[in-house]
């Protein structure tokens, strides 16, 4: 009898397991992102409903592409501890729908002005501003109904419940949404060091921690490992926005499907721009060496968690 969908997507994702002798990591990605991808696509429908244009609006920023690093360190960790891919796979989705959302708003005029995100118009450009707001709200909301819904094999009810408060914490007003407070107030002002990592840690790490902590929670993570994941995810996050920074003075619009060379013009608060380009690389290297060195006491199947990390301080995309 030839094997059900969800029994080939779990022997599809199985042949390349992270403890698997010839683990390839381009490989490992490319089928994690197809998984999140057909996932997203079933959490967010085109419905033929009065104000449609609002789901196509979400849609649109969505199945726009995009490296869907946080989903997939979401899976790597659930991984890494014993858990399946799919034990993670609401939390992918709703941490997908969360930065989808924070890229909506973050290219809004009132925020970075941009017209361009993941090599297309932005999404106030093709729906307006009205519409990218709401779309940007409805993915926010609709991603902790999707997580809300998760069953996961390895977590009951209650480590669900946390991993949803966490997820929270680490969007609103104690993570991403503050830290995007503080970018937009740093503006033109001078910034010290300590300030610059607060205000990264939160625009951008938080969410990075999440997706680690909650990946590894849904897995089965015992608190060493839960401790563990949680310093690694501290500092790939902040790397994470390093590198980001860097890649705005570095690198081409082309090449990120994002205008480049805005925050100096913006008068950003950024590494580059306080410590310089050399130093900041520099920093970025530390904080990955930290991030793989927090792993220590982890097996094979941690091998695309530090595989990702070093992505993260190389890649050019
Ligand atoms: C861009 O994030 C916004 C930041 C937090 C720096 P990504 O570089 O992960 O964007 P996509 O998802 O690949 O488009
Ligand atoms: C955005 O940081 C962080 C978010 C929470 C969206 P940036 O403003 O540096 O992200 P890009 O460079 O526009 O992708
Ligand atoms: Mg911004
Ligand atoms: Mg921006
Ligand atoms: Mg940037």
């Amino acid at each position: 009898m030839p094997s059900s969908g969800p029994a080939r997507t779990a022997k599809r994702l199985a042949q390349n397991s992270p403890g698997s002798a010839a683990f390839d990591l381009q490989h490992y990605l490319k089928q994690r992102v197809q998984f999140v991808e057909q996932a997203l696509d079933r959490a967010v429908i085109c419905r033929d409903v009065p104000g449609a244009r609002l789901l196509e609006a979400m849609r649109y920023s969505l199945t726009a592409g995009g490296k869907r690093l946080r989903p997939i360190l979401a899976i790597a960790s659930c991984e890494a501890v014993g858990g399946d891919p799919e034990d993670a796979v609401g939390l992918a989705c709703a941490l997908e729908m969360i930065h989808t959302y924070s890229l909506i708003h973050d290219d809004l005029p009132c925020m970075d002005d941009d017209d361009l995100r993941r090599g297309r118009p932005t999404n106030h450009k093709v729906y307006g501003e009205a519409m990218a707001t709401l779309a940007g709200d409805a993915l926010l909301t609709d991603a902790f109904k999707v997580l809300a819904r998760t069953r996961s094999k390895r977590a009951d009810a209650a480590v669900i419940l946390e991993v949803v408060a966490e997820l929270s914490d680490a969007a609103g007003s104690a993570g991403m949404v503050i830290g995007q407070a503080l970018d937009i107030m740093s503006e033109g002002q001078p910034t010290d060091l300590d300030t610059l990592e607060y205000l990264h840690a939160r625009k951008t790490g938080a969410l990075f921690l999440a997706s680690v902590r909650g990946g590894g929670r849904l897995g089965g993570a015992d608190p060493a490992q839960l401790q563990a994941l949680t310093e690694y995810g501290s500092a790939l996050g902040l790397a994470f926005q390093v590198r980001d920074d860097l890649l705005d003075v570095e690198a081409s619009t082309e090449q990120l499907g994002k205008r480049t060379h805005k925050d100096d013009a913006h008068g950003k608060a950024t590494y580059p721009a306080l410590i310089g380009v050399e130093k900041s690389r520099a920093f970025a290297h530390e904080l990955v060496d930290r991030a793989i060195g927090a792993l220590a006491a982890f097996d094979g199947r941690a091998e695309p968690l530090r595989r990702i990390a070093s992505f993260v301080v190389e890649r050019a995309l």
